[in-house]
């Protein structure tokens, strides 16, 4: 086979074979073909498609590239979630003592990464103590005991991937469909899930703007996970403006903690039991989204999930009555108000925006030297469609600076506020199952 031909085939709009993606992947990864050669098939898949068969082939090569998770060895259906990304998203804090609490086993591999506030495992360590540097035998111990677990990133899981995303971001291919469903889908395949929940975003702060990219997107993936045998569900939810109020690593934990006593934001609290409804029927401890929905309101109610929460977090380390006494989570020394200029209604909260505005506060990484403050961040008091009064608090910096000019002029323009009311903004605009 000579790689040439194959960009040729794909740049003539034919279907590549299963033997000819995996030549090229492996070439690829082993360096025998070059990057230039590479560029030029991406482009031809940017412009020419894939058949749905490709794209499960092309996914099942670069899982195939690199090493694969083993979680064979802990009972149960393992269902993972993946977003593709937003603004002070608590969800996954939310979602994995919830869903563990009625049965479902989280096996979670999670990473830091660069972004507005840090990752799952950065917050989690906003908690005293607690720490993902567990083995893997433990790791897997500790799901079959408590059914919830976190580890560090570890191996060279599609390494395929990697290279090529790298590769994308300089050669104008990274906004293709099957090029972003086979990178996100093999990643999460790689890391051994059984089966998998999407929460593709939609709006000015989401990956995919368009509600229709967002749910063409979201159906290319749980097409590939369905045709590899990882049954696959999504949802796409809203990010116009960010989820819940709070953004930042403390506050968000915090956040979470609200949640899982039934006492949290309300958009947070919905969209984590619809991902968590899929969830469990995913990992069929229900039959139908009503019972799923109904079993995790139960264990918010009764106590069960944030029981779980602590002792996940005893496991590994955590200093778990932080749970009951909030106050020993890492706090800023100053809390300093964002207030309305003006009477009116917020139409618009730029999430992106806002996003920025917390990692100017120290809540995230903009390189991967930087280091993060896990007390600081933004809690918002007013969303899209709330009524304001000139010199009422909109939201409330937490911050270890004392001059947060920049900050405050970032929210300003984040903001709007229009003297006519606005409606929310839908949260879920569609369920794919
Ligand atoms: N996120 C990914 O992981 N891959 C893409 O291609 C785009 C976004
Ligand atoms: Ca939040």
């Amino acid at each position: 086979m000579r790689m040439v031909d194959l960009i040729e085939k794909k740049r003539n709009g034919l279907e590549l074979a299963k033997d000819e993606i995996e030549f090229i992947i492996e070439g690829y990864t082993n360096g025998n073909i070059p990057d230039y050669q590479m560029s030029a098939l991406a482009m031809a898949i940017y412009f020419n498609d894939m058949t749905e068969e490709e794209r499960a082939n092309f996914t099942k090569a670069m899982v195939d590239s690199g090493d694969k998770i083993d979680l064979s060895a802990i009972e149960g259906i393992k269902v993972d979630k993946h977003s593709t990304g937003g603004v002070g998203d608590t969800t996954t804090l939310v979602l994995a003592p919830l869903v563990a609490a009625v049965g479902v086993p989280v096996a979670k591999m999670s990473g830091r990464g660069l972004g507005h506030t840090g990752g799952t495992i950065d917050k989690l360590e906003a908690v005293p103590g607690f720490h993902v540097e567990i083995d893997k035998d433990e790791f897997i111990e500790l799901v079959n005991k408590n059914k919830i677990a976190v580890i560090g990133q570890s191996g060279n899981l599609t390494p395929a991937d990697k290279k090529l995303y790298g590769l994308r971001d300089v050669t104008a291919t990274v906004n293709s469909i099957p090029l972003i469903a086979s990178s996100i889908m093999s990643k999460k395949i790689a890391a051994g899930a059984d089966a998998i929940v999407l929460d593709v975003k939609t709006g000015a702060g989401a990956f995919m703007t368009e509600v229709e990219k967002a749910e063409e997107l979201a159906r290319a993936m749980v097409k590939i996970g369905k045709n590899v045998g990882r049954n696959t569900m999504a949802v796409i939810s809203d990010m116009s403006q960010p989820l819940g109020f709070a953004i930042g690593n403390a506050l968000e934990v915090k956040e979470a903690v609200d949640t899982l006593r039934g006492e949290g934001p309300e958009d947070l609290e919905e969209l984590c039991l619809t991902l968590g409804s899929f969830m469990v029927m995913l990992a069929k401890k229900a039959d139908t989204k009503e019972e799923a929905r109904q079993m995790l309101l139960d264990v918010m109610k009764n106590g069960e999930a944030i029981d779980t929460f602590k002792t996940f977090l005893r496991a590994q380390g955590g200093d778990e009555t932080v749970i009951d006494d909030l106050s020993k989570l890492p706090t800023a020394k100053h809390e300093i108000p964002f207030i309305a200029e003006k009477d009116g209604y917020v139409s618009e909260i730029k999430a992106n925006e806002v996003g920025i505005a917390a990692m100017l506060l120290g809540a995230g990484r903009a390189t991967k030297e930087s280091e993060i403050d896990l007390a600081v961040g933004i809690v918002l008091h007013k969303k899209v469609g709330d009524e304001v009064e000139s010199g009422e608090t909109i939201a409330t910096l937490h911050s270890n600076q004392e001059t947060v000019d920049e900050v405050l002029k970032k929210l300003d323009g984040a903001y709007t506020i229009s003297s006519v009311k606005v409606a929310a903004p839908p949260l879920v605009y569609k369920e794919i199952m």
